[in-house]
């Protein structure tokens, strides 16, 4: 079996490694192809993923290339984990919106848009190359916003499917509370990637979540940024990300007051290739951590497994086109929700009715994202000012006006029609 990681010079990297080392009885790679324009990150992450490789006794090849084309030769998988622009883009897209009294956030609001803009194109066509030359391979994108980028994969035609750990990282720290194994642990999770509620955690059946919330309720609320009341009146988890829209004008306040994320992470990810260099370095540093993509080994390669195996369908939470799963949405539309995969693909399960306090928020961010992917695909001024009036955050004319004008001025190298 053959994987390409596009992005492969990422820090992220060792922690797919690390998960195909441990994991390999399910999913046994043979030879592992890291691709990236980036010569220096990619041979300091090449060299430590090959000593972890080796560390945990692990037969496959790991191979480098500057170049996607070579890479794809008889690819069973290429996963997605590029960033068009890298750090220093994400700093410009966390601090713009914030001259407008907006959230300045890589994914979500106006930044969102940002990034969408400039990474639709690339991933468009990388996945055509990819369809091309290996038509049966899956395209498992990590790469964000994963909602829109998913979505632009599936209407071009694509195997695509796309990925974030959101979902695991709720369902390993509700097991952990409740003391159970996380594989007992299954998730009513539902809505759009960075936009999801855990309506129910069921272990063997039964939905554990109202002893969650009444056993460990402040330190829930505390991990999602939101005020206990809220969890208690909604009755379910909300994720992190909705702090964005529920708790937007004090995260602005925040935002003006406090360093960028970006610039932290640059930081990490400098220390992180500093340590990458030390030859004796044959394992994932604690650091590694302090990144955002906690389990994020896990989920790929679970996933990964299961559409590339023989095996039995098994559940993972994915973003998948809504094909009438959430039927107030578009058929097209791509949501995150659990879903049965296997060789054939993903079929989302199924999911009880959405609640209008939920409903309303997923129908209007849905709608958003259609525009800004017509925005992406086609460009336009015009465009861009759509996709911003119609965001749940912005939606007033000088606002979106504003932003527009911002989110052009910035990203002038990244978009040829600006
Ligand atoms: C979470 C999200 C990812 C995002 C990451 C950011 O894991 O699910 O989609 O990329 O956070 O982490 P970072 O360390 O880059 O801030
Ligand atoms: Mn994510």
């Amino acid at each position: 079996m053959k994987l390409a990681v596009v992005g492969g010079g990422s820090t992220y990297t060792p922690e797919l490694v690390d998960g195909l080392g441990r994991l390999r009885d399910v999913l046994p790679v043979d030879e592992l192809v890291l691709v990236d324009p980036d010569v220096r990150r990619l041979e300091l992450v090449a060299g430590v993923s090959r000593r972890i490789l080796a560390r945990l006794g692990h037969p496959g090849r790991l191979t480098t290339t500057t170049e996607l084309d070579p890479a794809l030769d008889g690819v069973d998988a290429v996963l997605l984990q590029l960033r068009v622009g890298g750090q220093a883009a994400r700093q410009r897209d966390e601090t713009w919106p914030l001259e407008c009294g907006c959230v300045g956030q890589e994914t979500t609001g106006a930044g969102g848009l940002a990034k969408a803009l400039r990474t639709v194109p690339v991933v468009l066509d990388i996945a055509r190359r990819v369809t091309a030359a290996a038509p049966d391979a899956w395209i498992v994108d990590f790469t964000n916003p994963v909602g829109i980028v998913t979505r632009a994969l599936l209407q071009d035609g694509h195997r695509a499917i796309g990925l974030c750990n959101s979902a695991i990282g709720f369902q390993r720290r509700f097991a952990e509370l409740l003391g159970v194994a996380p594989e007992r642990v299954e998730l009513d999770h539902v809505g759009l990637n960075h936009l999801t509620w855990e309506r129910a955690v069921r272990v063997d059946g039964v939905d554990r979540l109202p002893d969650l919330l009444a056993d460990h309720l402040d330190e829930l609320a505390d991990s999602v940024g939101l005020p206990p009341s809220l969890l208690v009146a909604m009755g379910v988890v909300p994720s992190y990300y909705l702090r964005y829209f529920y708790a937007h004008d004090e995260v602005v306040r925040e935002q003006q007051a406090g360093p960028k994320r970006a610039a932290e992470v640059a930081g990490i990810e400098e220390r992180l290739l500093e340590m990458y260099a030390d030859p004796s370095l044959d394992e994932k540093p604690a650091l590694l951590a302090q990144r955002g993509g906690a389990y994020y080994s896990e989920v790929a390669v679970q996933l990964t497994a299961a559409l590339l195996g023989d095996g039995a369908a098994s559940t993972h939470v994915v973003n998948l086109r809504n094909g009438g799963t959430l039927p107030f949405l578009p058929d097209d539309a791509v949501i995150e929700v659990p879903a049965s995969v296997d060789r054939a693909g993903a079929r989302a399960l199924p999911v009880d009715p959405l609640e209008p306090l939920y409903a309303g928020l997923v129908a209007h961010v849905t709608a958003y994202e259609h525009l800004a992917l017509e925005a992406a695909v086609h460009g336009g001024r015009q465009r861009v000012f759509d996709a911003l009036l119609a965001h749940p955050l912005v939606g007033q004319v000088e606002l979106a006006d504003g932003l527009t004008d911002r989110l052009l001025a910035h990203n002038e190298e990244h978009l040829p029609w600006a």
